[in-house]
């Protein structure tokens, strides 16, 4: 089954219960939120706060992508909020047994992300710990650049070698490059500004739906 995870990085940042209403009222499943700390990429965006108050809007399940230089210094923090699933980057000062520890006390999920130009091989180390891989198809940083196509052999290399772990693919998914991912083995897609800034945000979750069966 497809799990879409739309990014509230494209969806307007004063409305976001209301964002997160509509795409979940269309069936998506989770809420995709991209933590930025001005370090790991040249972007800032949102902190705990944001979590805890989307947490109190919402029961769907909360996709935090820590997207931040010390991940072990703030995933509690992120957990505390209502984070589901935590997101880290194997390109960060990432302490692996720690934040594996953590989010089993909280009974929640782990994700290990590589970035476009991380070989998918560095993914391997974190597999007994994992609940999901993600692989990053664009830079991260921004909503609304293309999706990069070696991302491709990445993910097909993760569902060859691991057939039972959530496979998440996320940046520059469009209607047009969905089935391709899917048919590499991914089985969460993000996407942001092509639901967010959809004429009709509730008809593209609806296409994606549709598109990824
Ligand atoms: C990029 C973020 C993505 C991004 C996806 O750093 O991790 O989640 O918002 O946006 P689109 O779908 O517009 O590429
Ligand atoms: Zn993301």
């Amino acid at each position: 089954m497809i799990i879409l995870s739309p990014s509230i990085l494209s969806a307007d940042f004063a409305a976001l219960a209301r964002d997160v209403d509509v795409v979940t009222k269309a069936g998506a499943q989770y809420v995709h939120v991209d933590v930025m700390d001005g370090h790991f990429v040249p972007n800032i965006t949102i902190g705990p706060c944001v979590v805890a108050a989307l947490r109190k809007t919402t029961k769907s399940v909360l996709d935090v992508h820590l997207m931040i230089q010390n991940p072990n210094q703030y995933a509690e923090e992120f957990l505390k909020a209502g984070a589901d699933i935590i997101t880290v980057h194997h390109e960060s000062n990432l302490n692996i047994k720690q934040i594996y520890s953590l989010t089993r006390a909280y009974g929640k999920k782990l994700c290990v992300s590589v970035n476009p130009e991380t070989p998918v091989e560095n993914l391997d180390q974190y597999s007994k710990f994992v609940d999901m891989f993600l692989v990053m198809s664009v830079h991260p940083g921004f909503g609304g650049q293309s999706f990069i196509e070696s991302s491709v052999d990445k993910i097909k290399y993760l569902r060859t070698k691991y057939p039972n772990t959530d496979i998440e693919v996320d940046g520059g998914i469009k209607l047009d490059n969905l089935k391709m991912v899917i048919a590499a083995g991914a089985n969460v897609i993000v996407a942001g500004s092509a639901i967010f800034e959809a004429q009709d945000p509730a008809a593209a979750v609806q296409k994606f739906i549709v598109g990824g069966v």
